[in-house]
């Protein structure tokens, strides 16, 4: 007979298996086609839907094709104008009504999850399910408001939506809900892994009384999902999934209108303070790599703990990695269940066996002997800092572990990488949390905690992790579209013909300069062009390079107060002011009075465009910050050269940015002349940078540079097209603007300015728990 103690230490879990009657039965009772138009349509061929956890097929399912999408598409286009007309009042009684359908649903959503994507049924039952049920609950309340909340918005049209496989009805919910509530209508294609819960999602549209053609399902693979981003009858994308498929969809939007959001990969980091309370940190590892199989974008993968605790916290996280239980995902007690498919096994283990290659140490379970898709939870020490798995997302239960000395080597091991989706911060320090906080490249922040949602909380990434944000306001501001310019359709200059720079050594030298970095600088092609009796001059790569350098150098910008930017900005108003005669001769006296007035107006906003504070259902103050992008370019307006240079140049930097500005080509004489009034301003050199000559090329240069964060252009189509097709290197965020604003008058001095100009850093801090 074992002791009290023998029997607590030796004690298994025995099997705790959810039923699976009433989801097999629904799967058998089906016959599954696209949703369109309010009824399900079968496709000309199917593939299966798979269960990785047995192999075994749970359904046969549409494969879409181009016709199907053209379908879908008219069928959203048909519906948008009536579902738009709608009042917010009625479209929330839709969303709630569907939220509530949801619910009674609950558990046959969260087994069908288990089953189609192999994650454990704990989590689809607990996170998946209610968190895609809140979305709707939360975006009913968006609908009702948004004519209030929003005025001069309105919705897109129809959306194309496409999701991956890692959280199904979660990424459906965050999908639909918001573009709903602002009145558009949508067609989404769920990831061919996992199909099902999307199918009965559209059970409910009908049983909600959706109005037909507002949502609709189109399942099959990427040809699918490739021929919804290129159909021109789609207005925007939201595309969630990996960058290399981000950066296709960039391409193929970039000739177009199409608005776009993309949420992509990460490589987020898990920082752990000596005085961290190191038990919590553990289960924050947990939480952040061993939730759905490490099959997560903002997954914590690379544990970087401080040196003096590094030994204690890895003896301890290997004891409590052998704790988990990987198996039967549709059991209770499971924590780790099958992957999604054997695919995405082997990638997992490949980018592993590469990383044990170049000299990593992988710790990890004993493999489980099931027949599906599993790997075992793992921890990677030892790595050099060009392993493979530093850089790599994983994208499975596998995570790495460095160590770090001081605040700052944390925060340049945390910003080593590409991506900027999420960081997980743990200290007892609020002193440290924040300022750490503060300095990492993350679109979420969480402290003390990880992988928290809420529908109230945005979430979306800098750099490489894409852009946009998904939920809260900021989410919603995603499926709007703001009053658009209604000018004439921009055209394009042509390519000025060089002339030899004037030669310093004439009697007067005509040739204006660039400034970079708060000089005057000649341009490194030694060419100019003639404009007005003056030459102008021919900027080139070079000189952007040079630009980019000195406003990477110009970093204090961004942490300078907006009080303090709001000074400068006054000060330059005032100085411009003071020259306005000499202005009005180039430009005439109401576009230089237009101009003045325009910079008092940036000035008042540099400390007024706040963050906000969500509230979420934890207990944190959930922190939306406002940050400048740190270094963009800006292609100004061709027309109004003073004032559109103004007009566009200044919210960015009142937001705290640092930019390299390609003015009019055709007259940029004042905005080089501007130099002075910059320099007599305390503008410190490097924040305006101001290069001249051939747009089309300066625009393609800015946009494939790295160390350019964002990019603006007020430029004719193929110049919109270059920027945004060429930026898919980094994935910065481009606006584009075809059509010439009326710089003026409202149009002029918009806040989308001010929102182009900024990204949300979303920052968990906990508060009263
Ligand atoms: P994926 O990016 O290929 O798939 C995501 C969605 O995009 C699916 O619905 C797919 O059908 C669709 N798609 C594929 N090609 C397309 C195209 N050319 N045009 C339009 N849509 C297209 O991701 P995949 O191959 O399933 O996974 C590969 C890796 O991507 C994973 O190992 C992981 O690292 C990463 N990933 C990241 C996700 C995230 O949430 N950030 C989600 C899924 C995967």
């Amino acid at each position: 007979m074992p002791t009290v103690t023998e029997a607590l230490n030796t004690m298994d879990y025995g099997p705790a298996p959810e039923s699976t009657g009433h989801a097999m039965d629904w799967l058998k009772s089906r016959g599954f086609g696209h949703f369109i138009n309010g009824k399900f349509i079968s496709g000309s061929e199917t593939f299966a839907s798979i269960n990785p956890a047995t192999g075994e097929e749970l359904a046969q399912v549409a494969q879409g094709t181009a016709a199907d999408i053209d379908t879908a598409v008219k069928a959203a286009r048909k519906a948008a104008s009536g579902w738009a007309a709608l009042s917010g009042h009625q479209r929330a009684r839709h969303l709630y009504a569907l939220a509530r359908l949801m619910q009674k649903r609950e558990r046959l959503f969260a087994v069908l999850e288990t089953l189609d994507n192999g994650k454990p049924i704990r989590e689809s039952r607990d996170i998946d399910v209610p968190l895609a049920v809140r979305h709707f609950y939360h975006h009913a309340g968006w609908a009702e408001l948004a004519e209030v909340e929003f005025p001069d918005h309105r919705p897109h049209g129809v959306c194309g939506q496409i999701i991956p496989w890692n959280f199904p009805l979660l990424m459906l919910s965050w999908k639909i809900a918001p573009a709903l509530a602002a009145g558009n209508t949508v067609v989404l294609k769920p990831a061919e892994q996992t199909p099902l819960t999307a199918l009965l999602f559209a059970e409910l549209c009908i049983e909600a009384g959706l109005p037909k053609g507002v949502v609709n399902i189109v399942t099959g693979d990427g040809t699918a999902g490739a021929a919804l981003v290129e159909h021109a009858g789609v207005d925007k994308i939201a595309f969630t999934g990996s960058t290399e498929v981000g950066r296709k969809i960039r391409h193929a939007t970039a000739g177009t209108e199409k608005a776009l959001t993309l949420e992509l990969g990460g490589k987020s980091p898990f920082i752990v303070f000596a005085e961290a309370d190191l038990d919590a940190a553990i289960e924050g590892v947990v939480d952040a790599i061993w939730f759905n199989q490490g099959e997560v974008c903002c997954a914590g993968s690379r544990i970087l703990v401080q040196e003096s605790v590094s030994e204690q916290f890895t003896n301890r996280l290997k004891a409590r990695m052998k704790t988990l239980r990987v198996g039967d995902p549709l059991d209770k007690s499971t924590d780790i269940g099958a992957v999604v498919d054997q695919i995405q096994r082997q990638r997992i283990c490949s980018i592993v066996d590469d990383a044990v290659a170049q000299g990593a140490v992988l710790h990890q379970a004993p493999a489980y002997e099931g027949k599906g898709s599993f790997v075992s939870p793992g921890l990677l020490t030892g790595l050099g800092a060009a392993n493979i798995a530093n850089s790599e997302e994983i994208f499975g239960p596998i995570v790495t572990l460095m160590t770090f000395r001081t605040p700052n080597e944390a925060v340049e091991l945390a910003n080593n990488t590409r991506y900027g989706l999420a960081a997980s911060i743990w200290t007892e320090n609020i002193t440290t949390a924040l300022d750490i906080a503060a300095q990492v490249k993350a679109g979420i922040v969480w402290v003390n905690g990880t992988n928290m949602f809420d529908a109230n909380a945005p979430f979306g990434g800098m750099r490489e992790s894409g852009f946009g944000r998904e939920g809260a306001r900021e989410g919603m501001l995603a499926y709007l579209a703001p009053a658009a310019p209604k000018g004439a359709a921009r055209k394009a200059v042509d390519a000025p013909s060089a002339l030899p720079e004037a030669g310093s050594g004439d009697a007067i030298d005509r040739t204006r300069k660039l400034y970079i970095g708060g000089a005057q600088k000649r341009a490194d092609s030694g060419y100019s062009y003639a404009v007005a009796g003056a030459q102008v001059p021919l900027g080139n790569r070079k000189d952007i390079r040079n630009a980019v350098e000195a406003a990477d150098k110009a970093g204090k910008w961004s942490g300078v107060t907006g009080h303090n930017r709001a000074q400068v900005l006054y000060f330059l108003a005032e100085n411009l002011n003071a020259r306005a005669a000499e202005f009005a001769k180039q430009v005439g006296e109401a576009e230089t009075q237009a101009a003045i007035a325009r910079a008092f107006y940036w000035a008042a906003w540099a400390d007024k465009f706040d963050g906000r504070v969500h509230s979420t259902q934890s207990a944190h103050v959930t922190l939306a910050m406002k940050e400048p992008f740190g270094v963009m370019g800006v292609i100004c307006p061709e027309e109004a050269p003073l004032l559109g240079f103004v007009s566009t140049i200044l919210p960015a930097i009142a937001m705290g940015n640092r930019v390299i500005a390609v003015p009019s080509q055709a007259n940029p004489l004042p905005a080089l002349d501007l130099y002075q009034v910059l320099d007599t301003s305390d503008v410190p050199g490097g924040v305006v940078n101001i290069i001249t000559g051939p747009r089309a090329e300066l625009a393609e240069t800015l946009a494939k540079h790295d160390g350019v964060a964002a990019l603006w252009a007020f430029a004719d189509p193929a110049i919109c097209e270059s920027a945004k097709a060429q930026s898919a290197g980094n994935l910065k965020p481009v606006w584009a603007e075809s059509q010439e604003r009326d710089w003026q008058g409202a149009e002029g001095q918009s806040q989308d300015f001010l929102h182009h100009a900024v990204q949300i850093k979303t920052i968990w801090v906990p508060y009263g728990a």
